[in-house]
């Protein structure tokens, strides 16, 4: 909370190509919070390089995902939309946040796990860091809500633990966030293994479906998408593969799962996999069609870069100059 305005914050990591997942579940339901929030949308640099990251693609990437935040309708003049690593307050504030996050609470938080078990060759202090730099990213805006798919829960829920303990030590310090989740897009599973999350990182292409694809890789991905042997489209713990179809034909048409199994009572899967295919396609096309404009007007993106580095430090400077005085450094103006 700024003042009397509550704050809604959220990031997304430039390091892949973005899917339907990072759509589903974060930044569809991003707009909807500039009606009565203040809003920072942040495509989060710093983050990505716990893993080793090809600079030049970084680069072409952090543009790409401020292109996509405009094109996924996200105006500019409605939300503060800018690059963690151009506002340097998101990297001192990790810093202190990090003298009171303990090391068993991050060694507990399971995309640590995986992600060390994945990069083994290069398990970093910023990889095992990481959810207080995340911390930092939202105290810094005296967020309140947190818009994240469920994989980013966990590391919310540690961003309030750290909260409430700098909020006893130095009281109202920090506003507690809540995180947000969609009902059905937040948790989108990989074409291939229905039982794992979509992820941009995944290595088997056809597993995952990106915002950026075009009609007929969506279709082509989707008919390849794993189900099971029944031939009966019905929403079930023990349907995986076409429970996750029916999430998704059902986040980008509206309809409920009621709906979609009266809709395909007695059809095939091959018709039920074209039909989210070519929902898929349809509801991407004008988000593709707007992020060919913004891409083509770099000046446009890098103007928009640095206002939104403008507006967010105004914010992130109050709260560090907050903290910096509380914890006893010397402040002289
Ligand atoms: P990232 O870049 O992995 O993902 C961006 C957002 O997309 C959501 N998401 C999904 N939702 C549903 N189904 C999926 N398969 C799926 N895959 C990804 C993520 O939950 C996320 O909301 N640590 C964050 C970025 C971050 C952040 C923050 C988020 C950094 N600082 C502060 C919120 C607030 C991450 O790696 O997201």
């Amino acid at each position: 909370m700024f003042g009397e305005q509550k704050v809604c914050f959220s990031g997304v990591q430039p390091s892949g190509n973005l899917t339907i997942g990072n759509y589903l579940g974060a930044i569809k339901n991003f707009a909807e919070f500039s009606q009565h929030y203040k809003t920072f949308y942040c495509v989060v640099d710093e983050h990505a390089i716990t893993v080793r990251q090809n600079p030049a693609e970084l680069r072409r990437r952090t543009y790409e995902t401020l292109a996509l935040y405009m094109a996924c309708g996200l105006d500019p003049e409605k939300n503060t939309l800018y690059v963690q690593s151009m506002v340097h307050e998101h990297a001192e504030l990790a810093w202190l946040l990090n003298c009171f996050t303990m090391f068993g609470e991050l060694s507990r938080m399971t995309q640590f796990k995986d992600k060390s078990a994945k990069h083994s060759d290069n398990i970093n202090a910023g990889l095992f860091t990481y959810p207080v730099l995340m911390a930092a990213d939202i105290l810094l805006f005296q967020t309140d809500v947190v818009p994240v798919g469920i994989d980013q829960k966990q590391h919310v829920e540690l961003c309030r633990d750290i909260a409430n303990r700098l909020n006893q030590i130095y009281p109202d310090l920090f506003t507690v966030p809540e995180p947000i989740m969609a009902k059905s897009g937040k948790k989108i599973m990989s074409l291939a293994e229905p039982t794992k999350k979509m992820s941009k990182s995944d290595e088997n292409t056809n597993a995952v479906v990106y915002i950026l694809d075009d009609k007929d890789t969506i279709i082509r991905k989707f008919k390849r998408a794993v189900t099971d042997s029944e031939a009966e489209i019905r929403f079930s713990e023990d349907k995986p593969g076409v429970s996750n179809l029916m999430t998704i034909y059902s986040c980008f048409t509206g309809n409920t799962y009621d709906e979609i199994e009266r809709e395909f009572a007695g059809k095939g899967y091959g018709d039920f996999k074209l039909a989210v295919g070519e929902a898929t396609a349809d509801a991407l096309a004008p988000v593709q069609a707007r992020f060919a404009e913004l891409m083509a007007d770099k000046a446009g993106l890098e103007a928009q870069m640095k206002r939104g580095a403008e507006e967010a430090s105004y914010y992130a400077r109050r709260t560090l100059s907050k903290i910096q005085k509380k914890l006893g450094f010397v402040q002289i103006r």
